[in-house]
C-alpha cells in the first residue's frame, strides 16, 4: 500500500492485533475512528447529554488506598441505541471496522451485536473508581470459554481524549491475570479474598489511556476496572459496542426489540443491509422478504430505503 493511500475501513486492525487479543483478552487499536468522524460522533454526545463539561472537583467517596466499588451513580451517564441524534452516534457501534474486526476475532462471518451503548462520565458526578472485575458475569449465564471465538468480544471506543485523569479503563492482561486468579474469582464475595485478589491484580495494572479514535477490544474473561475522572471539567465520551457470534444464545445483554419505542428510524434510515443484519434484521435474499413484508416494512419505517432487499428477492 502506498503512503498516500489512505487506508479503507476494514484495513484499521492487523492480524497481529487479532493475535494479540486472542492470548491476552485485550488490544488497543489506535486510529479506528478519523478525527471527522470523532467529531461528528462528540457533537451527537453534546446534544444527547446536554453538557460537554463535568464539574470542577472529583467527587471522591473512597478513602485513600480503599478498593473502588459500584455504585448506581457511576452508570447514570448510559444510553443505548437508537438515540435522538445524527447517524454518526447510532451507526458507530456497527462501524464497517469494527464488524470487521468482530468477524476476525470470532472467526465467523455471521455477527451479532448484543450490546452498544453511548456512555458519558462527567468529573464530579460520581467516584466512577470500580474493584477489578471480569464482565462475564453479566453476557452469559455459564462461564468464559478458553476457546475466545466460543465467547464474546467487547469493543470500548473512546471519542474524546482520554488520559488516567479522564477516567482510562484499567486492565491487566490474560498472561499477567493467570499468574493470580482465574475469571471465576471475580464471583467470589468473600472481602477478604476480593482484598486479596484486587491487591495482587493492581500489581499488574496497565491503562487504557489513548486519544480519541482509540476502540479498546476484550473479552468477558479479561479483569479491568473503571477509574476515577479527576480532570477539572473533565468529560469522557465512549461507546461499548459487544459482538458475539449471530446465532450464540448463551451470549446475550439487550434484546433490541424490547426497546421498540426507542427512535430505531435513526437507524433504519441509514444503515446498510449489513449493518442492520447485525441487530437481527434479515439480509436481502433472505426467505423472509416477500412482496407482503417488504410493504410492511415500508409502512413501519417510512424512511428505510429497501431497494437492495427488493433487488435480491426478485434476482
Ligand atoms: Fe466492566
Amino acid at each position: 500500500m502506498n503512503h498516500m493511500t489512505p487506508p479503507t475501513r476494514s484495513q484499521r486492525f492487523t492480524a497481529a492485533d487479532v493475535e494479540t487479543w486472542e492470548r491476552e483478552g485485550i488490544v488497543l487499536l489506535r486510529d479506528v475512528f478519523t478525527s471527522e468522524e470523532c467529531a461528528a460522533v462528540r457533537a451527537d454526545f453534546d446534544l444527547v447529554f446536554g453538557r460537554a463539561a463535568g464539574g470542577g472537583e472529583a467527587l471522591v467517596k473512597k478513602k485513600d488506598g480503599e478498593i473502588g466499588r459500584f455504585n448506581p451513580a457511576q452508570f447514570t451517564g448510559i444510553e443505548i441505541v437508537p438515540v435522538d441524534c445524527s447517524p454518526a452516534l447510532n451507526l458507530i457501534g456497527v462501524h464497517p471496522a469494527l464488524m470487521a474486526f468482530a468477524r476476525a476475532a470470532l472467526k465467523t462471518e455471521a455477527v451479532h451485536i448484543y450490546q452498544c451503548q453511548a456512555w458519558a462520565k462527567f468529573t464530579g458526578d460520581a467516584d466512577y473508581d470500580q474493584p477489578f472485575h471480569c464482565d462475564f458475569a453479566n453476557h452469559t449465564l455459564t462461564v468464559p470459554s478458553e476457546d475466545s471465538t466460543k465467547n464474546s468480544v467487547t469493543i470500548f471506543c473512546y471519542f474524546t481524549d482520554v488520559t488516567d485523569a479522564h477516567g482510562a479503563t484499567r486492565y491487566v492482561t490474560r498472561t499477567d491475570s493467570q499468574k493470580v486468579a482465574g475469571p471465576e474469582a471475580t464471583l467470589n464475595p468473600d472481602p477478604e479474598f476480593q482484598a486479596k485478589l484486587q491487591a495482587e491484580l493492581l500489581k499488574h495494572e496497565r491503562s487504557s489511556a489513548s486519544p480519541a479514535g482509540t476502540a479498546i477490544a476484550y473479552t468477558t474473561d479479561v479483569y479491568h476496572r473503571g477509574a476515577n475522572l479527576t480532570a477539572p471539567g473533565g468529560h469522557r465520551y465512549a461507546l461499548m459496542a459487544c459482538y458475539k457470534k449471530a446465532g450464540d444464545e448463551s451470549v446475550g445483554f439487550t434484546a433490541w426489540q424490547f426497546h421498540h419505542t426507542r427512535p430505531w428510524r435513526r437507524i433504519f434510515d441509514h444503515a446498510t443491509p449489513e449493518q442492520l443484519a447485525c441487530f437481527g434484521v434479515q439480509p436481502p435474499g433472505d426467505p423472509f422478504w416477500t412482496e407482503t413484508t417488504l410493504a410492511r416494512a415500508q409502512a413501519r419505517y417510512p424512511g428505510w430505503d429497501l431497494t437492495p432487499y427488493r433487488e435480491a428477492m426478485t434476482r
